[in-house]
């Protein structure tokens, strides 16, 4: 048991006096205090989390065929398809977040790669809206390759918000003062009202890193937005310059990426440049200029 769940345990113990107190297994932060690689104990090998520390990514043996929707292998694929629904439809004023995992399978496909298919519930931030969806994600082998996926929840496209964004995009379109913002949200969670739009395309464009970088073994979240400069409109496409942190859950590493890209209603997000920063302890190398 983890020293958090401890913890958990210890403090809800002291406070009703009931030592049978019961976790959810779909319980986040019971689930999430384990190492987001670690395998549950339904696995055949006993000894699995060890071998992890020295194999390739290659060697892993996979969850294969049902999978425990509370599980990591079921959670990491599904968190896949959010950041390709931000890709595909995220907004200042559309955001997509799995709420759960209800089933999910795992297959290989010859030597070419595996394929996760999910039943998923995903929530439209914004709307608060909620549907439940079907999705296929297929890891090629081969760590250069991004996954892909094919997912429809139709009904969370439905709420329009052209209206939102087309007054975000006129305000800075035709503001003579380009927007500069630092730590969205703060150290304490809290940010103004109107950066809470520059928030929101903060992580639709990390989702376009976390959806390029993400393999089966990998479980990234958008931790924070450094700092978001805007420069000058080009060819009617706001243009920003975002440093994004970004929090690998596996190596629970913070790891920096600077992204330029272009947003308006009619484009959406359009990537420019990607560019990993080197780790703090890598200062002094040159940066990966891939
Ligand atoms: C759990 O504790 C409560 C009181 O704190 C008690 O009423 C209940 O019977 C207990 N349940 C079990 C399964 O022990
Ligand atoms: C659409 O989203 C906006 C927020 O962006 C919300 O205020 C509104 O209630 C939503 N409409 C529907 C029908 O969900
Ligand atoms: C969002 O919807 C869920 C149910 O789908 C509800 O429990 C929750 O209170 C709603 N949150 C807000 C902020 O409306
Ligand atoms: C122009 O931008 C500045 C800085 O971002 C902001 O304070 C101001 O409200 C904006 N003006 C308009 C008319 O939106
Ligand atoms: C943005 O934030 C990063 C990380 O804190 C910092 O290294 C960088 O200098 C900042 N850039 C600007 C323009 O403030």
């Amino acid at each position: 048991m983890s020293v958090r769940l401890m913890v958990v345990l210890a403090v809800l113990t002291g406070v009703t006096g009931s030592p049978n107190v019961t976790m959810r297994p779909e319980d986040d932060s019971a689930d999430m205090s384990a190492h987001p690689n670690s395998v549950p104990e339904t696995m055949e090998q006993t000894d699995i989390a060890g071998q992890q520390e020295e194999e390739e990514p290659e060697e892993y043996v996979m969850a294969t065929g049902e999978l425990n929707p509370n599980h990591y292998p079921a959670r990491r694929a599904a968190q896949v398809v959010q950041h390709y629904l931000n890709t595909r439809y995220g907004s200042p004023y559309r955001l997509f977040h799995v709420e759960r995992v209800y089933s999910g399978n795992a297959e290989d496909v010859g030597d070419s790669g595996r394929k996760y298919q999910l039943e998923i519930s995903v929530q439209e931030t914004a709307s608060n809206a909620t549907e439940k969806c079907s999705a296929d994600i297929f890891f090629p082998r081969g760590e250069q390759h991004s996954p892909e996926v094919q997912a429809s929840c139709v009904e969370l496209l439905k709420n329009d918000t052209k209206v939102q964004e087309e007054a975000l995009y006129q305000q800075y379109k035709m503001n003579q003062t380009l927007l500069t913002a630092h730590h969205l949200p703060d150290s304490h969670g809290n940010m103004e009202p109107d950066m809470k739009p520059f928030w929101h395309l903060g992580i639709v464009a990390s989702s376009f890193v976390m959806l390029g970088e993400s393999t089966e073994n990998t479980l990234y979240n958008m931790a924070q937005v450094a700092n978001v400069t805007q420069l000058p409109t080009e060819n009617d496409q706001l243009k920003f310059d975002y440093h994004i942190l970004l929090h690998d859950m596996v190596s629970q590493e913070i790891i920096h990426w600077k992204l330029l890209f272009t947003w308006s209603p009619a484009e959406g997000v359009h990537m420019l440049k990607m560019d990993q920063l080197p780790h703090c302890h890598d200062c002094d190398k040159p940066p990966n200029t891939n």
